[in-house]
């Protein structure tokens, strides 16, 4: 009913005697008639499907539906509800119209009463977890999402998971999964459906068009984030760069079908409003920012010149997103850099000095150090390429600082990830030291896992002030061995 968005449905049992139907068929007087229409709900603690499957697999037999239908116990969380058998007469003399305009001011109240804030997108996740992955990182992947979307301002009102061999080509997940998604859409009143993995235009397409709902999938949701916290007009232009180059491939089908349903993640940003010209435009639009973002690295690699010149040695922060850069750049250096409980809250590279204790007693060491940009698993490629200039700071920077979210349950996966995108950078990074931060909140064991296996680690806390002198003296060895000539 919610994809074919039905009203209301009719069912009709037969007596099975009397009259016969030429070339077979059902046959008989009709018996009994059944009412049904779909109904908010009151609760958006969501209606939980493995419960009415499990409940008609309890009951397949023939007395399983009535069953279902009458005891109101069973009924009273379902999105829909079923009449009492009624005659036909009964059934004729409904209003109908009048059923439809009252279910329709129902379903308008509660949308409305649900409309707390009116720019929080409605958000159903859809998980795929295929062949090759564990449980463990299906569910990372998922929580990671989530805390994306979260980021992006909207909010996941229910999961849906599948398991499935591998991705179905032209709607990631089966059919069934599909009407699943569409029904859970209407009765939680989503607005948007996110995938936890990128799809294919056409997968797009056609799961907008059978879900009649916007669908986003995982690099939109990091670009909406991007689009969100660029401050900068650098930062803007290469953002708009990346939205472009990643929406352009994707842009025929999403028609004028899902433009009625306003804004939100995916659409926001400095080239929202160009999304819907035409690609030659935006392909010339394309060429002219990449033209600009080419004279800002120009610009940046003379500003780096300069600071060769100066011989003030750098160091770069990298790391997983949310892993605690700026906190612990604002601590070593008491600067107010952005630090939040967010995904990619930091941008635009901050570049701050600090003094460390030099190889000479009392004569201390100026250095220069720099946050860049949250890592994530997966990067999406267009990112990596607008943000080289970000990234650049990276391969400039004679040490980095690798910091670790230690209380992250997957914290050794997050490692892996920030060492396979240094891994593909042109020019390969100086020498690193791995910090592990947050130690405030992490137990004994894991504590004694990482120092076991990174034994050269420094340990560290950036909120409780936890490990800075060591931290201090390590940074100072880091940068006196990476800029002492060999
Ligand atoms: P991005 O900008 O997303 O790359 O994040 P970031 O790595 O710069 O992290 P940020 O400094 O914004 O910190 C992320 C969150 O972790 C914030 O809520 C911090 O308060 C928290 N945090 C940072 N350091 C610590 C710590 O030592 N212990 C605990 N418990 N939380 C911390």
């Amino acid at each position: 009913m919610a994809i074919q968005r039905l009203d209301a449905l009719v069912l009709l049992t037969l007596t099975g005697g009397g009259f016969q139907r030429r070339g077979g068929g059902g046959t008989g007087y009709i018996q009994e008639t059944y009412l049904a229409h779909l109904i908010p709900q009151k609760d958006q603690a969501i209606f939980d499907f493995s419960v009415l499957t499990s409940q008609l697999e309890e009951g397949s037999n023939s007395e399983a539906e009535p069953a279902i239908q009458n005891s109101p116990i069973k009924t009273q969380n379902f999105p829909w509800r079923v009449s009492e058998p009624l005659s036909l007469d009964e059934l004729t003399n409904q209003d109908f119209l009048d059923l439809v305009e009252g279910l329709e001011a129902e379903f308008e109240e509660e949308f409305v009463a649900r409309q707390v804030d009116a720019d929080q997108d409605k958000v159903l996740l859809v998980g795929v977890m295929t062949q090759q992955m564990t449980l463990l990182d299906f569910e990372d992947g998922l929580a990671e999402i989530t805390r994306l979307v979260d980021s992006a301002g909207g909010q996941v009102l229910q999961t849906v998971r599948q398991k499935r061999s591998r991705p179905h080509p032209q709607t990631v997940v089966g059919e069934g999964k599909v009407q699943e998604i569409a029904l859970t859409a209407q009765t939680i009143s989503a607005n948007l459906v996110v995938f936890d993995r990128d799809l294919s235009s056409a997968q797009i397409r056609n799961l907008e068009t059978m879900l009649g709902i916007r669908v986003v999938d995982r690099t939109e949701v990091i670009l909406d984030i991007f689009a969100q916290r660029a401050r900068s007009s650098e930062g803007k232009l290469q953002v708009e760069l990346a939205q472009l180059e990643y929406t352009l491939p994707r842009l025929r089908g999403r028609g004028q079908t899902m433009s009625r349903q306003g804004g939100g993640i995916g659409t926001r940003g400095p080239g929202e409003t160009k999304l819907e010209t035409e690609r030659r435009t935006i392909a010339k639009r394309i060429a002219r920012l990449q033209q600009e973002v080419n004279q800002l690295l120009a610009h940046r690699f003379r500003l780096r010149q300069n600071r060769h010149h100066h011989e003030v040695p750098s160091i770069a922060i990298v790391g997983y997103t949310n892993a605690g850069k700026s906190t612990l750049l604002n601590l070593l250096t008491n600067s107010e850099v952005y630090a939040a409980d967010q995904l990619f809250a930091t941008l635009d590279p901050t570049t701050r000095r600090l003094t460390i204790p030099g190889p000479v007693p009392d004569e201390p060491l100026s250095i220069v150090l720099t946050d860049t940009v949250g890592f994530i698993r997966e990067l999406p490629p267009a990112l990596i390429d607008a943000f080289r200039a970000t990234l650049e700071e990276v391969t400039d920077a004679d040490a980095l600082m690798h910091v670790v979210d230690l209380s992250h349950p997957a914290w050794q996966s997050q490692i892996r990830s920030v060492m396979n995108i240094l891994a593909d950078m042109p020019v390969t990074p100086g020498p690193a030291i791995v910090v592990f931060n947050k130690i405030d909140a992490v137990d004994g064991e894991t504590l004694a896992i990482a120092r076991e296996e990174f034994p050269q680690a420094v340990f560290i806390s950036a909120a409780k002030g936890l490990g800075m002198e060591t931290l201090r003296d390590r940074l100072s060895q880091l940068i006196q061995y990476a800029i002492s000539p060999r």
